[in-house]
């Protein structure tokens, strides 16, 4: 479990985090959601150890990140995986090497062991015959399962995810919700999703935290989120791809037609 106490971070006179707490579940899938520029980059960026935070405290599993020393720090962040917005793969290594880079960063395994492990992770994304090719030759989708399999290759005991759907269709973001979902779940990972995508959150949102200006403004799971009568959460919900339940809800509203009528 990771447990934000109290996290405030200020840029200049703009106070961005202010006063947060909450808990990131292990084995769940925690997710951040809010308006752009409500802080979820901010928040994250001082889960990872990016940002020093100006008060406040960031325990994983009890320990204290903001106190600890440089050397158990490190050791703390070979066991955080990232999936970068975009992927970020380098585009002159192929699959293998870019899932391979951080045991070439971080473990003194044999190279024939190294190998090994790659290709188990990219099964797991069902990626394994894509090893040989480079970035540039494998589509949005499959680029998102690579960067889930370079995530996971050290076994990470928090894995966290910057809108891990961005550009990508509805029905290959699911895959890729299910994915997270289901890794989080059979390794036991505390993990953390910054979404936009209401989809995402009613899909795998175990636990989500609503941030406005920088506050948590709500939380809840996503059985919750349905009927919270939380006004600034449901303006921001009702805002984005809640637009087609909202009209369906309207269309039964008027009674007129029914769901199968909408296209
Ligand atoms: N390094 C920085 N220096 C100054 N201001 C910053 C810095 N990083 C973030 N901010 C400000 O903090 C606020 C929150 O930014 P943050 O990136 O966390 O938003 P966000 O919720 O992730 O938004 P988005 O959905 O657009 O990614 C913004 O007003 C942003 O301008
Ligand atoms: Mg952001």
């Amino acid at each position: 479990m990771i447990e934000i106490k109290n996290v405030q971070k200020s840029f200049g006179s703009k106070v961005v985090l202010n006063g947060i707490s909450a808990n990131m579940e292990t084995g769940k899938c925690n997710l951040i959601i809010g308006a752009s520029g409500s802080g979820k980059t901010v928040l994250t960026k001082c889960m990872v150890g990016l940002i020093k935070p100006d008060e406040g405290e960031i325990l994983f599993d009890q320990q204290n990140m903001t106190t600890m020393a440089p050397e158990q720090r490190k050791e703390l962040r070979q066991q955080l995986g990232m999936l970068f917005q975009g992927s970020a793969l380098f585009d002159s290594m192929t699959v293998a090497q870019n899932v391979m880079f951080p045991l070439d960063m971080f473990s003194n395994a044999s190279l024939r062991d190294k190998r090994k492990k790659a290709i188990e992770v990219l099964d797991r994304v069902q990626l394994r015959d894509a090893q040989h090719k480079y970035p540039a030759e494998i589509s949005g989708g499959m680029k998102k399962r690579v960067g889930i399999a370079r995530a996971i290759v050290l076994n990470p005991k928090y894995l966290f995810c910057d809108e891990p759907n961005s550009g990508l269709d509805p029905q290959t973001s699911l895959l890729i919700d299910k994915l997270i979902k289901e890794i989080t779940t059979e390794y036991n990972i505390t993990t953390v999703v910054i979404t936009h995508d209401m989809n995402s959150v009613m899909e795998i949102g175990d636990n989500i935290i609503y941030l406005y200006n920088g506050v948590k403004e709500w939380e809840g799971s996503n059985k919750d989120i349905i009927y919270s009568k939380n006004e600034l959460l449901n303006k921001f919900i009702f805002a984005s791809d809640f637009l087609q339940d909202a009209k369906e809800m309207r269309m039964l509203d008027d009674g007129k037609k029914s769901k199968t009528d909408l296209s």
